[in-house]
């Protein structure tokens, strides 16, 4: 952790989080669902509507060029973020279900037909895998799975095992929204390659934890969602390598994504702007720059620092509590805390914790396969983010230990 790090500092920033539950301290354990917003965030979307709002690429006047500027100077700044070479490769969508949707359309529908295989892993939320069976109706295509090791861990001997000449996309998650595994995305990319497919990683879990470099990683596509990232919901993205979309059709038709339009046909603008159709969320847009630049002036660095450190310190509290077992215990796991505590139901737990104001998410976590996996319905889950704390696992260990009481008395 950095000297400059002061965990209180960004906490304060984040207004929501002085808001008190049921007359207790806000605990807030849910964020790998979706992050609370800092304050700059707040004020970049004030603005954007109070101070420089009118619809983008459309005006000659002084605010629509304001706007434009303000949304496009974004891009930039999330291709320096992800260290993209070209900020034409980043493409704005709503969040990363969008992304993915896009991907199955413009590339899946291009490229794979009758017999070809994605290739998934078991650990996947359902934006990474029912995309590739909406694919598979349209294409016959079909998705296979890989496991993971029982600990949650990646094994890439039975990964390998599940490529096929068939395989034409791999679509792996960066880190695992219930077991917080950090996969090898490099290692996978490269052997997407040497087997003729591409690489697609869904980020959503991973571009809020880490420095993210698309370059090193070697994948085709990184797609992410904003409200993650301490960022506004209904902006996400979808960045991909150049050569890749300037081949691909348009995904969704409409206003900004065209050249020329005749009645009977129409041909379409160059990437980025060919895959966004329609009025775009300008504000929203903006907003993610403001949290970009929130998360820049903390550092990922420091921030995953402080993050893992949680994460060490939350399990080693957690695991004094009476019946409960973790669900995804791999080396080096990032972000989240999914657990099962004995035979009490994960949404007894949620809804007996909120009592003390502490949230975290109980149920299936949009991974129905993941629990299916594991042989349960549901598990809770406490994930981490850049203003928790300590004492929000103390919290939680004390909440959880009076749900014990409640059910064994
Ligand atoms: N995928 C989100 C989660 O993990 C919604 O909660």
């Amino acid at each position: 952790m950095t000297s400059e790090f002061n965990a209180e500092a960004i906490r304060h920033q984040f207004p929501i989080l002085k808001t008190d539950i049921h007359g207790k301290k806000l605990v807030y354990l849910d964020s790998a669902a979706s992050a609370q917003k800092p304050q700059m965030v707040l004020d970049a979307l004030h603005s954007a509507y109070g101070e420089t709002y009118a619809n983008v690429h459309r005006g000659l006047h002084y605010l629509s060029e304001a706007s434009t500027d303000a949304y496009e100077a974004v891009r930039g700044k999330v291709a320096k973020f992800i260290h993209a070479t070209d900020e034409k490769e980043v493409v704005f969508t709503s969040g990363a279900t969008m992304s993915l949707n896009l991907i199955a359309h413009s590339y899946g529908n291009t490229h794979l037909s009758a017999g070809d295989e994605v290739l998934i892993t078991v650990a996947e939320h359902h934006a990474n895998i029912v995309p590739w069976h909406l694919l598979g109706e349209r294409v016959g295509s079909r998705t296979i799975a890989s496991p993971v090791n029982s600990d949650g861990s990646f094994d890439m001997d039975v990964f390998k095992s599940c490529i096929t000449e068939r395989t034409k996309i791999i679509s792996i998650p960066h880190v695992s929204n219930v077991l917080g595994t950090v996969f090898p995305v490099r290692e996978i990319a490269d052997l997407a390659h040497e087997n003729g497919a591409i690489c697609v990683v869904d980020g959503c879990q991973g571009i809020t934890h880490m420095p993210v470099n698309v370059t090193e990683l070697g994948c085709d596509f990184y797609v992410f969602s904003g409200h993650k990232l301490y960022g506004p919901s209904g902006i996400g993205i979808c960045w991909g390598r150049g050569e890749i979309w300037a081949d691909l059709p348009p995904f969704m038709g409409g206003g900004d994504m065209i050249d020329d339009v005749e009645t009977d046909r129409s041909t379409y603008a160059l990437p980025p702007h060919r895959f966004e159709a329609g009025t775009p969320p300008i504000a929203e847009t903006i907003g993610l720059g403001a949290a970009i630049d929130f998360v820049q002036s903390i550092g990922m660095a420091a921030l995953r620092d402080h993050e893992m450190d949680l994460l060490r310190y939350g399990h080693q509290r957690l695991a004094a509590v009476d019946g409960l077992k973790f669900i995804g215990q791999a080396v080096g796991k990032s972000g989240v805390i999914s657990f099962t505590l004995d035979e009490v139901h994960p949404h007894d737990i949620s809804t007996l914790i909120d009592q003390d104001g502490v949230a975290i998410r109980a149920g299936h976590h949009c991974a129905q396969p993941l629990m299916k996996f594991y042989g349960l319905s549901s598990t809770a889950r406490a994930s981490v983010a850049v203003y928790n704390q300590r004492s929000d696992f103390d919290q939680l260990a004390e909440s959880l230990e009076k749900v014990n009481r409640i059910f064994k008395g």
